[in-house]
Parts: structure tokens; C-alpha cells; sequence
């Protein structure tokens, strides 16, 4: 172990040259594709070159700060992609000190392209450069961020969406929007603007709104001026969810939800609450949506929409494994402190959950550590199968992000499918620094 060793690279070898995977890969819902890393020789269909700077720039509220920005901007450009496309993005390091990296946050892409820095590449230093490449298989709402001194990183404007179209197209006659929030110095953003983000929607349209959590908690979403859908959670689709009205949407950390609105007849337009009181709001004529208090109801996702096929069987899962988040006094990286735990560990000694391709994996994981934690698997998605022994009973939940709040216990279950070395940590980032990350390691 070198000296210098540290949470935040993680201390790995060198695994910049991991080989991509070639593999059968199955999605959530039982899909399945080979090839997501594309042969060599394929042209890219969506080519994007990322450049990362460190600049000063202007806060909504008219403060500056320092932070950092991919071509000019935080957060960068909306990659769009349709299912089957192969995306390459170039991202080029101009001035950020630390060296970056970006990471597909939820999209289960083959490890080598997972954006580690100490894991599956090594960050990209100043003035270089690295090119991803994958097939991007998922249809859903995604984002991307920088996985090298995330905390930091992340928070200092690293970041953006990324949504998958189906291969078919967009769903005709639906408005589609992305509204990804970050907080900058304080300020509350809605796609990098302070107050709402007004989009244009006809009566009877209907419309799709993609909230991205990017902050470090969990986000109440909810919806002024008409009933809604929760269409999708962390891209993956629903099943057959039914309208609600009155009723907040918690959003985890790193987690996103899909809303869908049908404008109401009448030409009277809806506000989209995302964690306060603005948003987006969809109108035609008029842009007058006044503010609605946050429902006292939240809706339940263990049982809103109805049972569908998983595409395999959690009974038959071949490991099974506690992640037990806890707290104790202790050394990490030298620094004395309360750090947090897995399973009792401190990082970096903490086990990894070892599985081979084609396991069902069961996981329990269990959080008594006094603070709620927004967990993150790479790689996979779960479905969730219980919380605090009340089995799901909705549509199937695919999670890669889910909120453990202190006291919680959740049953998740997934396929291994997807090689590598996989991190699965705190997606409230400095809880991550703090040492709150375990790995999947493929055998
Ligand atoms: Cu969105 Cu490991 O992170
Ligand atoms: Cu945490």
C-alpha cells in the first residue's frame, strides 16, 4: 500500500489498461445485448468533445465563484443518444488541477468506461485527454460527472445529463424537458438558473419532465395544477403507474424521476415543483403557476404502479450479502475521526462483495449509523425487494440510487451481468470521502 495512499484515489494499482468487456449483458426488465463496447473501427453516432476548465463564473445570484465548467458551462451540454447508438465523448482536461474523470452515473456501461479514477482509469491530468466509447443500451434519464475528488468535484459544476431515446424515437406528441438541479454556493439551480425554467406545452400535450438529483440529499418533487405519473426512476420505466395528485415524489441523491403531465384543457398552466418553491413550469399563454406548499403525502414506490416480470428470480439468488452501514471512532487515511462503516469496516478494509457473471445477488442492506445515506451501485441496477420486511408490491423498483434512511433495512436483488470492479457508495458525496464505499468485484 503507498504512502500516500488515499481515500479519494482510492489507492488502487494502475487499472488503466482493464480491457473493455465483450459480453452478454441483461438489462433490468430481462433485455439483453452483446457488444456494449463497440468495435474499434465503428464510427461514433453521437461524438461530443468535453473541455474542462477551472474559471470563475457568475452564481444566479450574481456572486462568482470559483468553480469549473466542460465548454464553458455548468452544467455541461445534454448528450442525447437513442438506444443502440454508440457514444464517444472526448473529454480534454484544460485546468482542472486535480485531474478528472467522468463517470455514467446509472447507465451500466462496460467497466473500463465506468470513469473511476483509481479504478478503471487513472484521472486525466492537465492538458491530456481521454475518449469513451460505449453503447448506450438503456433508454432513460442518466447524468454524468466527474469521479476524481467527486465531493469536490462535482459540487463545483462537473456534470450533466444524458438521456437515452428509444430506439423507436421520442414518444410523439409529448414534450420532453430536462430539469437536472444543483446546488452552486448555496443557490438552488434548475439547469444552471436560479428561478423557473418555463417550457412551452399546448393544452391536452403531454409532457415529460426528467428530474436529475444531483445534490448531496434526497429531493421532494411535486407538481402544482394538475395530476401526475411517476413514469420512470433512475431510467428505468414503470409499470402501468396510475395519476396522483397532492403527492410528493422523494428524489434520492444521484436518483432521478421521470414525471409525466397531460396540460390541462383549459390553457391553464402547471408548476413542477423541484424542491422548493420553483421549478419548471409548462404553460402556453400564460406561464402562471402559483406556487402549491409541498403535499404531506409521499408517494410509496414499494407499492405505486403494478407487479410485472423481473426477467429473473430473487428466490434463486446464488450469494447473498449484508451492507451494514455503521459509525466508529477510528484512523482514516491518518486523519483521527468517526468514520463510517460497512459491515463494521473502515475504508479502505473493508471486504468486497465477490460474485461471479451470471449470479443472482441478494443484498440486505441495513443502516444504523444516525444519518440517512443515498447508496449507489455502479454498474447494475437492483429491484427492490422490501423495506423493513413490507415486500414491494408495486411495479417492479429498479434502483441504481436509493435513499437508506437511519433505521432502514432494504432487500435488493440483482443479476451480476456486468463485469469488473464496481464501486457502491454514498452518493452524499462527502460521505463517500468519509470513507462510507465498498466494491463488487467480479471473480
Ligand atoms: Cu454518481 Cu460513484 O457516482
Ligand atoms: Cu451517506
Amino acid at each position: 500500500m503507498p504512502e500516500s495512499y488515499s481515500v479519494m484515489d482510492m489507492g488502487y494499482a494502475d487499472y488503466g489498461g482493464a480491457a473493455p468487456h465483450h459480453g452478454a449483458h441483461h438489462m433490468p426488465g430481462g433485455r439483453s445485448v452483446t457488444a456494449l463496447t463497440a468495435d474499434p473501427d465503428r464510427t461514433a453516432d453521437v461524438a461530443v468533445n468535453l473541455i474542462a476548465r477551472k474559471q470563475r463564473f457568475r452564481l444566479p445570484t450574481g456572486r462568482s465563484v470559483d468553480g469549473y465548467t466542460l465548454n464553458g458551462t455548468s452544467p455541461g451540454p445534454v448528450i442525447h443518444a437513442t438506444a443502440g447508438q454508440l457514444v464517444q465523448v472526448t473529454l480534454v482536461n484544460e485546468s482542472v488541477p486535480d485531474g478528472i474523470t467522468l463517470h455514467w452515473h446509472g447507465l451500466d456501461v462496460p467497466n473500463a468506461m465506468d470513469g473511476v479514477a483509481g479504478v478503471t482509469q487513472d484521472a486525466v491530468g492537465v492538458g491530456k485527454s481521454f475518449t469513451y466509447r460505449f453503447v448506450a443500451d438503456q433508454v432513460g434519464t442518466f447524468w454524468y460527472h466527474s469521479h476524481q475528488v467527486s465531493h469536490e468535484q462535482v459540487r463545483r459544476g462537473l456534470l450533466g445529463a444524458l438521456v437515452v431515446a428509444p430506439a423507436s424515437g421520442p414518444r410523439p406528441g409529448t414534450v420532453d424537458v430536462v430539469a437536472l438541479l444543483h446546488l452552486y454556493g448555496g443557490a438552488r439551480t434548475v439547469n444552471g438558473r436560479e428561478g423557473d425554467v418555463r417550457v412551452q406545452a399546448r393544452p391536452g400535450e403531454r409532457v415529460r419532465v426528467r428530474v436529475v438529483n444531483t445534490e448531496n440529499g434526497q429531493t421532494p418533487v411535486w407538481v402544482g395544477g394538475s395530476p401526475f405519473r411517476l413514469v420512470a426512476v433512475d431510467g428505468t420505466d414503470l409499470h402501468e403507474p396510475a395519476p396522483v395528485r397532492d403527492t410528493a415524489v422523494l428524489l434520492t441523491a444521484g436518483g432521478r424521476a421521470d414525471l409525466e403531465v397531460t396540460m390541462p384543457a383549459d390553457g391553464s398552466a402547471v408548476r413542477v415543483h423541484i424542491g422548493g418553491p420553483g421549478g419548471v413550469v409548462l404553460g402556453s399563454r400564460t406561464y402562471d403557476a402559483p406556487a402549491v406548499r409541498r403535499p404531506t403525502k409521499t408517494l410509496d414506490l414499494l407499492a405505486y404502479g403494478r407487479p410485472a416480470p423481473l426477467g429473473f428470480d430473487p428466490e434463486a439468488a446464488s450469494r447473498r450479502f449484508d451492507y451494514d452501514i455503521g459509525r466508529r471512532p477510528g484512523f482514516l487515511d491518518g486523519r483521527p475521526g468517526i468514520w463510517w462503516t460497512v459491515n463494521g469496516h473502515m475504508f479502505p478494509d473493508v471486504p468486497m462483495f465477490v460474485v461471479a457473471e451470471g449470479d443472482v445477488v441478494r443484498m440486505r442492506v441495513s443502516n444504523n449509523s444516525g444519518e440517512t445515506h443515498p447508496m449507489h451501485l455502479h454498474g447494475h441496477h437492483a429491484v427492490v425487494l422490501s423495506r423493513d420486511g413490507v415486500r414491494a408490491t408495486g411495479s417492479p423498483w429498479w434502483v441504481d440510487s436509493l435513499e437508506v434512511g437511519n433505521g432502514e433495512t432494504y432487500e435488493i436483488a440483482f443479476v451480476a451481468d456486468n463485469p469488473g470492479v464496481w464501486m457502491d457508495h454514498c452518493h452524499n458525496l462527502p460521505h463517500a470521502a468519509e470513507g462510507l464505499v465498498a466494491h463488487l468485484m467480479y471473480e
